[in-house]
């Protein structure tokens, strides 16, 4: 993604190259059955790679991620057909229905997918809300990269774009702010939008940068992210990408100039990411910014 990135620079044909990645995942998924635990996937192989391999390897991801929703309704039509079930007397359901938010929101935020499908089965509803921030289901399960549950509120019909009650924060922010890469890809591949801000006008690649998720960051630019956005205060992703030290930060701050990230941005405090790198006291990433 980042070579395909390098070799097409520019703002102007990013966004193509997205879009044109982004219909390739989305129409070609298919079964498998390809275990990728949440975070472990490399997103880059360095150096020269192919469009093909680019594709095939995203394919393969999608592919993980469909199964994980097959199971998931399978489950969900047995239990619906299972007689045993068929059976519960009026009050029982009644109590059972009553519970059954709440359920589903522990559930969720447990990375408990059985309790997960049998809280919807339930009725639980996937917009209740819950928690110190009011968050749905999604959000507190995509804020704990609890993939499995994730893809199961999906696709019983979560909002993708529905926010929290403490900035205003849609599920793909906290998913990239913790570094759930998996998770990252199933809100994108549901269409979840990936610049959506939040009250500080902070984005998704904003929180990624700041922890120095680097596959995560990678995902977000290949999905279309802005790499020049700003915030509130006028601080880019370049900006946070100097606040964790290591040599991650140098490689994200190396990807978001590839994607067309103005390294001299100005914030309206005057400072610039080089500045940022300072204060930090990232060696690294002031190199990667002097020498770019
Ligand atoms: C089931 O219980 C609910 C609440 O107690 C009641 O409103 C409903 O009429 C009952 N349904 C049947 C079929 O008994
Ligand atoms: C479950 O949550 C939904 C959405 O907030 C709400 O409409 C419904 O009344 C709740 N059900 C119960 C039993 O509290
Ligand atoms: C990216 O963000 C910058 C700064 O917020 C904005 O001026 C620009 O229009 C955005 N680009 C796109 C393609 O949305």
């Amino acid at each position: 993604m980042r070579a395909l990135a390098r070799a097409l620079p520019g703002p102007a044909v990013a966004p193509l190259v997205a879009a044109v990645l982004y219909c390739a995942l989305r129409c070609s998924a298919g079964e498998g059955n390809v275990g990728l635990p949440d975070g472990t996937h490399h997103a880059t192989t360095g150096g020269v790679e192919s469009t093909h391999h680019a594709f095939s390897r995203m394919q393969t991801v999608v592919k993980t991620n469909r199964q994980g929703v097959v199971n998931a309704r399978r489950l969900l039509q047995d239990e619906n057909t299972d007689p045993l079930h068929q059976h519960i007397d009026n009050t029982t359901a009644h109590a059972h229905h009553a519970k059954a938010n709440e359920s589903l929101w522990f559930a969720a935020y447990n990375g408990d997918l059985d309790g997960v499908l049998d809280a919807l089965q339930r009725g639980g509803s996937v917009h209740t809300r819950r928690g110190a921030f009011g968050d749905t289901p999604l959000l507190a399960a995509s804020s704990r990269g609890n993939v499995a549950c994730v893809q199961a509120l999906l696709e019983a019909g979560s909002d993708a774009s529905a926010v929290d009650g403490l900035h205003q924060s849609p599920p793909i922010y906290w998913a990239a702010k913790d570094g759930h890469l998996a998770t990252v890809k199933v809100l994108i591949l549901a269409g979840a939008p990936v610049d959506q801000p939040n009250d500080r006008r902070a984005t998704a690649l904003q929180g990624a940068c700041e922890g120095a998720w680097e596959h995560v960051v990678d995902v977000l630019l290949a999905a279309g992210a802005n790499a020049s956005h700003s915030d509130i205060h006028g601080y880019t992703p370049l900006h946070f990408s100097t606040v964790t030290i290591g040599p991650k930060s140098a490689s994200i701050i190396d990807m978001l100039l590839s994607s067309g990230a103005q390294v001299d941005a100005v914030a309206e405090d005057g400072a610039t990411p080089l500045m940022w790198s300072a204060t930090f006291g990232n060696v690294g990433a002031a190199r990667a910014l002097v020498g770019a």
